[in-house]
């Protein structure tokens, strides 16, 4: 037996489902390892001790590399000084500024853990400062795990989602709609930079709709939440709406911002500071100094290395030899989404048993993708890295075009 085997039977002793949320491996093809012995630069090692090029960098969280070095130099530095004490270091300053600095629309910053902890005070913000209750959301978008944004009805009331409304994302009418029926109630619009439901093609906003998302919000003196979670870091330090033109009143941050240590943070602008001053949010955790170091480090690093390029043009090396190779053996694939967070999809295939199939093989071959899921890239990968997994992609897609 694997030791993944044997590790993913004792877990199911102990932990519910064997494993809660998202890592959980049950929605990835058969061989997919649940557990992982170490990681660096941009491999994986799995328990059994498999080395695998890794496209998914830790869900995102990973943005320079797995290890990086300057990173965990800053966190070692601030863990022997101190990490979770009465109150904050002076690296929380510091990196608020830092941050600040970066973020075009930020005047303020608050930090937190998870995505979760960043979208959900966005939203007490909002509502503080507004005295209304109304939040839109779009159709299908994660948000988070909280009662009020999970996918998954278990444990749900319908009050915990009384006041949500929903939108089509890049569909101004129906944003049009549900901010008239929210009417003078109206807190939020909570969006994402582009569409990443899980399992649908990547779809990014047209400027029209972003332009829309910020004239309602003005309108109706509602506060625009850009989620930031999954793209921060990725696509513009100073905001990935910059390209619109389109700055949010708050936005919630996590993942990438700390190259894999627990950071959340939400940035606000001025006349949301008194708001976001006056609700209560806190964790035990949320003051640990070594996720701010490593910040810090992270947010400079990327800037001093043009690591958001760099990753892009990883991206768009790997997609284009995905490209010529899918042509070559006769496939029909669209690749969607900003090259350094690309989804693969196989035309006429609604069960994604062919995307699974070419997943299963390339993994095979020491290539970790994912079916469903935007992949990451990361500062990490270099040219040879692209083309090493292009090389096995390339025999996946020769074996499965002779199945
Ligand atoms: C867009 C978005 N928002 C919020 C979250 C929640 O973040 P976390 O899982 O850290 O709570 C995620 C997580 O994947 C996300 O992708």
């Amino acid at each position: 037996m694997s030791k993944d085997a044997a590790l993913r039977e004792r877990a199911a002793r102990v932990i519910p489902g064997g494993l809660w949320g998202h890592l959980r491996v049950q929605g990835l093809p058969p061989g997919y390892p649940q557990f992982f012995q170490r990681a660096e630069g941009c491999r994986l090692w799995d328990a059994d001790g498999r080395e695998l090029i890794d496209f998914m960098c830790s869900w995102g969280p990973v943005v320079l590399g797995h290890q990086d070095a300057d990173v965990e130099a800053a966190a070692e530095l601030q863990r022997r000084a101190g990490d979770t004490m009465n109150g904050p270091a002076p690296v929380l300053v510091e990196l608020a500024e830092h941050f600040t600095g970066l973020v075009a629309h930020a005047d303020w910053a608050i930090f937190a853990k998870n995505g979760t902890d960043a979208t959900t005070t966005c939203v007490t913000t909002a509502r503080a400062a507004t005295g209304r209750r109304k939040l839109l959301v779009a159709q299908g978008a994660y948000h988070g795990a909280a009662p009020w944004c999970t996918p998954y009805p278990a444990g749900v009331t319908a009050e915990d989602r009384a006041h949500l409304l929903h939108y089509r994302y890049n569909d101004i009418a129906s944003l049009e709609q549900a901010a008239a029926l929210a009417g003078s109630d109206l807190a939020a619009v909570m969006v994402s930079p582009f569409r990443h439901d899980y399992g649908v093609e990547l779809e990014l906003p047209t400027p029209e709709f972003a332009q829309a998302l910020r004239a309602v919000c003005d309108r109706q003196g509602a506060a625009l939440i850009l989620d930031e979670v999954r793209t921060g870091a990725r696509l513009d330090l100073a905001g990935s709406w910059e390209c619109f033109g389109v700055r949010p009143d708050l936005a919630a941050w996590s993942k990438a911002i700390a190259n894999g240590h627990a950071l959340a943070a939400v940035t606000g602008s001025e006349p949301w500071r008194e708001a976001a001053a006056s609700i209560f949010v806190t964790g035990s955790f949320w003051c640990g100094a070594v996720a701010m170091a490593a910040a810090l480090a992270t947010l400079r690093k990327l800037q001093a290395v043009d690591g958001i390029a760099h990753m892009r043009a990883m991206g768009q090396r790997l997609r284009d030899g995905l490209a010529r190779q899918a042509q070559a053996h006769g496939f029909r694939i669209r690749q969607s989404g900003p090259p350094q967070m690309p989804l693969l999809l196989f035309d006429d295939d609604p069960g994604v048993e062919l995307g699974s199939a070419f997943c299963a093989l390339a993994l095979q071959r020491g290539v970790y993708l994912h079916t469903k899921h935007n992949m990451f890239l990361s500062v990490a990968h270099r040219p040879h890295d692209i083309d090493r997994a292009l090389l096995a992609t390339d025999d996946a897609f020769a074996v499965l075009a002779r199945r």
